[in-house]
């Protein structure tokens, strides 16, 4: 707490709510929390989380002394390894609504509530306009469109009840360049931008709504050594970025509540090219 007096009382006088708080010491630590989320003790549940860059989020979390709830749907011992004893694991097809709706009960019988939802998972496919099928379509669209929605809606019904919460959508730089190669991929990228700004409408003031758009951070483990240097050079930053990058936002978008609807690019210059 003294970290973010220190950082509040420093912030220019437009701030004067800070201003007039310092006096009346009592009335300090109330006013910051309903400014900024404290990770401490919250609730988090991170889609996708038993690797790679859910599984950084998840771990950054717990590190901050987040509950964490680690979704998986297929990773069940990486889960748990990332759970440890004080989190818990929850398995469910984000596309099966019946599963999704059983995570979240177990969610509220485990922790008895949720702050912070981190909507990670994904599908990446390749399909370009000529040889793109409906299940292409289907399959990404609803992995990484629907399935973020609906764990919203089922997330925001729990943090409505607390007064409070954050969600984050994890999209893409390609939802906003729209990569004629990974066409659908891009396409439910550039959907799930549209549901961000949709749900940060439907759930303010209580619930921030926002987004991260990544370039690239971890390559998919069938690149070509060729696909990760072009990836790297349509970078301003001509390196690959970190899943701590990534990290670093969220945490930012946690732990600043006069933001809403935003989308925060972590490409190294990848979307002004
Ligand atoms: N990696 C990058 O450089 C990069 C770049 C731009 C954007 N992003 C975005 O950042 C996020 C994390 O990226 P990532 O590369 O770490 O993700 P990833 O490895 O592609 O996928 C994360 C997890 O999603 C889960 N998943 C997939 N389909 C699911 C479904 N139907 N139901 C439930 N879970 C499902 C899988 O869980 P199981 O293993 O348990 O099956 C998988 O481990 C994604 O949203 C991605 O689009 C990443």
């Amino acid at each position: 707490m003294g970290e973010r007096a220190h950082r509040a009382t420093d912030a220019p006088s437009s701030y004067s709510l800070f201003a007039m708080a310092r006096p009346i010491p009592l009335l300090a630590p109330v006013i910051m929390a309903a400014l900024f989320m404290n990770i401490n003790g919250k609730v988090a549940l991170i889609t996708g989380s038993a690797k790679r860059i859910g599984r950084e989020i998840a771990l950054a979390l717990a590190t901050r002394g987040a509950e964490i709830a680690v979704h998986y749907r297929s990773s069940k011992a990486e889960a748990e390894d990332v759970a440890g004893a004080k989190g818990a694991v929850f398995q469910a097809d984000l596309t099966d609504d019946c599963a999704v709706q059983e995570m979240f009960h177990g969610i509220l019988a485990k922790f008895g509530g949720l702050d912070i939802l981190v909507n990670s998972a994904s599908v990446f496919s390749p399909a370009a306009a000529d040889n793109a099928t409906p299940e292409h379509w289907d399959w990404q669209m609803n992995t990484n469109a629907k399935a973020p929605f609906f764990a919203a809606q089922h997330a925001a019904r729990l943090m409505r009840a607390r007064g409070h919460g954050k969600i984050i959508n994890i999209a893409d730089v390609a939802g906003e360049l729209i990569w004629p190669a990974y066409l659908p991929y891009s396409v439910s990228k550039a959907a799930l931008i549209a549901v961000n700004r949709g749900l940060a409408k439907a759930y303010a003031p209580e619930i921030q709504v926002n987004a991260i758009a990544p370039g690239p951070v971890l390559f998919p483990d069938d690149y070509t050594e060729e696909q990760k240097k072009s990836a790297v050079e349509r970078t301003l930053l001509k390196r690959a970025g970190s899943p701590q990058d990534i990290v670093n936002a969220v945490l930012f978008l946690i732990e600043n509540d006069y933001l809403t609807g935003e989308i925060i690019h972590v490409d190294g210059g990848r979307h002004i090219l």
